[in-house]
């Protein structure tokens, strides 16, 4: 296979371990914490998971390795979204599984969770990984959004663990995959499978984080791409100034990314899901708040701007956030099919008319028949609504052009006001990792094998301190069933891990809306320029700024 220069070197580069983790196996044990409770719905949870649920944090530290000497059969899955960086977690796991025993095995299982149900899988050795190291993607097993729920998937699983003789599993995914990890991980312990679960905390849209996980893995990578390329873009409005270019990034819920964005270039708007719904602002409201900017900016800068908009923004503002919910419930069960079955879309509006609240429906129908059918196309496995699909960048740019046209007639604005579309999401999710995401991912997936090796069901791969350099990282595990709570999901309560949203109370956001107003008017773009992967540490080994912010 033909390799770019560049992945030639990233072969190369040895990703860098916690110092604790870095004396060799035989020198790593267990320090034993607190006993854990789940964020909320305690009685609730640990009914759910009577095996796994309130277990002690744990940390590794130097030491004499403890561990019971079997031999390993780990199976590893990638879940969800691509994230930087997912090749180096089954590259920090399958080294510290090798040098532990070489007689122990990795299995790869593909296309995400269904390859254990359906046994569909392929055993690792050095040659294979080697080809993997440092690169982006998930391409080598493939990933997939299967849920292991039903009876009949939990015994495939169980038969297929059994015929490979395996004793773990690691499940590489965010939040709703480390769901279904901890759901796993309950089910064997319940059943005496003997396999051991372990999660790490993957996804570039930064939401699954607590006071424990400082980050998950790939965030670093993607918004770097991202602001490389925002920032290429606002040399090129100020270039030009002829645009007004609406960029959505990615993030399903949160708006993590879109504001480490606006942190890294210093947009003339950014909207945060968080604060549109803590406001309760209108659709109308927002689309002021940026007209205000392209008003003010038309009379000093000239016609041109820059707006970031998180994907997930249309859930938050609060009268479309109800009219999603009520899509969702709408469609619960059987329904889908029925609505789908229907022939013409005059068909379908009746339904939508018949099955939503009167003032959803009114909201509904003020939307661009666009964006109308966008809100119904295909969801996801576990109910969500696919917002990724929802063109919301060209719905805000048509209601501020609404309002400015408004503003024309009332002879306060005379500029105008063309715009670019940009969506950023696929682009950032499989670019090579940044140095940070390297060493983190190879790190989780180094630590997750100790887990495995001192018998840990239910864990997740905690890596912290990451805000300081590698050497002074902490490695240890945390319960899964810590962070999580009951969350309505597809019309049913289901255990979930919460889902960390943008803190207006943090020091990320607080830094942003104390500049706001001067980004809004000024221009005052900022070029972070290409991720650097080699030169200086205080350009190659740069964390986000959100992590520096909130931990500095
Ligand atoms: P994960 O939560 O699985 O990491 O995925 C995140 C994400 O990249 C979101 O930002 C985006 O909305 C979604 O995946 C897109 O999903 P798909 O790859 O199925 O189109």
């Amino acid at each position: 296979m033909e390799i770019s220069p560049l992945q030639k070197e990233r072969l190369k580069y040895q990703p860098k371990l916690p110092g604790m983790l870095r004396n060799g196996i035989s020198d790593i044990c267990v320090r034993e914490g607190e006993a854990t409770q789940s964020v909320a719905d305690q009685e609730k949870i640990r009914s759910l998971f009577p095996n796994t649920y309130g277990k002690k944090e744990i940390t590794f530290q130097k030491g004499a390795n403890t561990s019971a000497s079997k031999k390993q059969v780990v199976g590893v899955i990638l879940s969800g979204g691509q994230a930087p960086g997912g090749h180096n977690v089954i590259s920090g796991l399958y080294d510290a599984l090798k040098a532990t025993n070489r007689e122990n095995v990795l299995l790869g299982f593909k296309g995400g969770p269904s390859g254990l149900v359906d046994d569909d899988c392929v055993e690792f050795d050095d040659a294979f990984i080697d080809a993997y190291r440092n690169t982006g993607g998930f391409d080598i097993i493939g990933s997939g959004r299967t849920k292991i729920e039903t009876p009949e998937q939990f015994k495939a699983a169980t038969e297929t663990a059994k015929k490979h003789g395996l004793t773990a599993v690691v499940i590489i995914g965010g939040d709703d995959s480390n769901t279904n990890a901890a759901v796993l991980a309950e089910y064997f312990a319940a059943n005496h499978v003997g396999v051991q679960v372990i999660g790490c905390p993957k996804t570039i849209d930064g939401d699954l984080k607590n006071d424990d996980i400082e980050c998950s893995f790939g965030f670093d990578t993607a918004t770097k791409t991202y602001s490389e390329l925002i920032g290429n873009i606002e040399r090129d409005a100020n270039s030009a100034k002829k645009y007004w270019h609406f960029v959505k990034v990615m993030g399903r819920s949160a708006s993590h990314v879109a504001l480490e964005c606006a942190l890294e270039t210093q947009p003339n708007v950014c909207l945060i899901g968080e604060e549109v719904a803590e406001k309760k602002m209108s659709l109308s409201q927002i689309a002021d708040q940026i007209a205000d900017s392209v008003e003010a900016r038309s009379k000093t800068e000239g016609n041109f701007g820059v707006v970031i908009i998180p994907e997930g923004i249309v859930e938050f503002v609060p009268e479309f956030g109800t009219l999603i919910r009520e899509i969702s419930e709408m469609l619960a069960g059987s329904k889908t099919e029925e609505f789908n079955a229907l022939q013409d879309w005059a068909a379908k509006k009746e339904f939508i008319r018949k099955g939503l609240t009167a003032e959803s429906y009114k909201v509904f129908d003020i939307l661009p028949e666009a964006i109308q059918k966008q809100l119904f196309l295909e969801r996801d496995p576990h109910g969500n609504v696919q917002v990724s699909l929802i063109e919301s960048e060209k719905l805000f740019a048509e209601l501020v052009k609404n309002k400015l046209d408004e503003r024309k007639k009332a002879g306060t604005y005379k500029g105008s006001f063309k715009t670019q579309f940009h969506f950023f999401g696929y682009e950032g999710r499989c670019a090579f990792p940044s140095n940070f995401d390297a060493d983190y991912c190879y790190s989780l997936g180094y630590n997750a094998f100790m887990l495995i090796q001192y018998g840990f069901n239910g864990y997740l791969s905690k890596v912290s301190n990451l805000s300081r350099p590698a050497d002074e990282w902490v490695a240890g595990g945390m319960p899964i069933t810590k962070m999580m709570n009951i969350e309505r999901r597809n019309g049913e309560d289901k255990p979930v891990i919460r889902k960390a949203l943008v803190e207006l109370d943090g020091k990320p956001f607080k830094y942003f809306e104390a500049h706001r107003a001067e980004w809004a008017v000024k221009t005052c773009y900022t070029y972070p320029g290409a991720i650097q992967y080699y030169g200086p540490s205080d350009v190659c080994d740069l964390t986000t700024r959100t992590l520096a912010l909130e931990k500095g």
